[in-house]
């Protein structure tokens, strides 16, 4: 470990706060981090923490929903300009017209603002958005603001989910990743599957062997023979791959880069440490209504 990752972990242990860090972190700070995983087994874990102070690394959202769900904890993050561009093309406004025009329940993405989570009846994340849907009692579902994840829930129930905002809701990381890029890797490495986040475009996910969230990603390498995957989201996830299971290939996209992912380094981690800052206020009656779709994703998944 270098001098800085370990006076950050020095700091963390003195000051009572426990690491909680994204898939999508670059490796140094993978390093650092108690806990590594997706926004799911995140905010999930959050509420089972004994610790009241808890360093968040990965985007708004993710923290938000921590946050949410425990209200009396003190979450701090090194940047309050890590966010995430899809979560904000989805406005409360939309939701609500899209509600009154089709009267069907509206699932909403977590990568989402507060705002909007405000007007949404469930929550879902990559991880159980197919099993959240199929569990609603309706054959049409309103989803937003991935338009990607949606068309792979609707293939996946066999439901009519109509995406809200519709075409302008895409995660510019994974849906600008090119068809042939892939090709060209399957060229090279013949013999590897093709792993993908739910959040590439259409015919990508049409040509992946296996589909999923991070942490979905994580599991297949250990449950089948293959040796080599080419993994189809953000390139920082590997690392984590290329840690657990060590005999195995990963090839990344060097070109699947989320910009605001790559803004908590370890001197701001350090300094958000030092300082305890920036820590996740939220106003606690809007708070209280975001948060219900979350604690009824939660419900469904019982
Ligand atoms: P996961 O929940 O699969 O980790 O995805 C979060 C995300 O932001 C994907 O771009
Ligand atoms: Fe948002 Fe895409 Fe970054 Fe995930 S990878 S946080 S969806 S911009």
């Amino acid at each position: 470990m270098e001098k800085i990752q370990e006076k950050i972990r020095q700091l963390a242990k003195e000051k009572g706060y426990t690491i909680l860090a994204h898939n999508y972190q670059m490796q140094e700070i993978q390093e650092i981090a108690d806990y590594l995983g997706d926004s799911l087994q995140l905010a999930r874990l959050a509420t089972k923490l004994d610790t009241e102070k808890i360093l968040f690394l990965g985007v708004d959202f993710m923290a938000e929903t921590i946050k949410m769900l425990n209200p009396e904890k003190k979450v701090i993050v090194p940047v309050k300009a890590a966010t995430c561009p899809m979560a904000n093309s989805l406005e409360p406004e939309m939701i609500i017209e899209a509600k009154k025009k089709y009267n069907a329940p509206f699932v909403i993405y977590v990568n989402s603002t507060i705002k909007s989570k405000m007007y949404a009846d469930v929550a879902c994340t990559s991880a159980n958005a197919v099993e959240i849907v199929k569990k609603l009692n309706s054959d049409i579902v309103l989803f937003g603001p991935d338009k990607n994840l949606a068309a792979y829930v609707a293939r996946k129930t066999g439901k009519k989910v109509i995406s809200v905002p519709g075409e302008t809701g895409y995660c510019y990381v994974h849906n600008y990743i090119k068809i042939d890029d892939i090709l060209k890797l399957k060229q090279k490495y013949p013999d590897a599957k093709v792993i993908s986040h739910p959040e590439v475009s259409e015919e990508i996910q049409k040509i992946s062997d296996y589909i999923g969230s991070t942490s979905q990603m994580e599991k297949i390498p250990g449950e089948v023979e293959d040796k080599t995957f080419i993994i189809v989201t953000e390139k920082d996830m590997v690392n984590k791959l290329k840690n657990k299971y060590k005999e195995k290939e990963f090839i990344p996209l060097y070109t699947a880069i989320c910009n605001n992912m790559k803004k908590n380094t370890l001197k701001n981690v350090l300094k958000a440490l030092e300082n305890e800052e920036f820590e996740i206020e939220i106003d606690k009656e809007i708070a209280d209504k975001a948060v219900l779709p979350i604690k009824k994703m939660f419900e469904l998944m019982e």
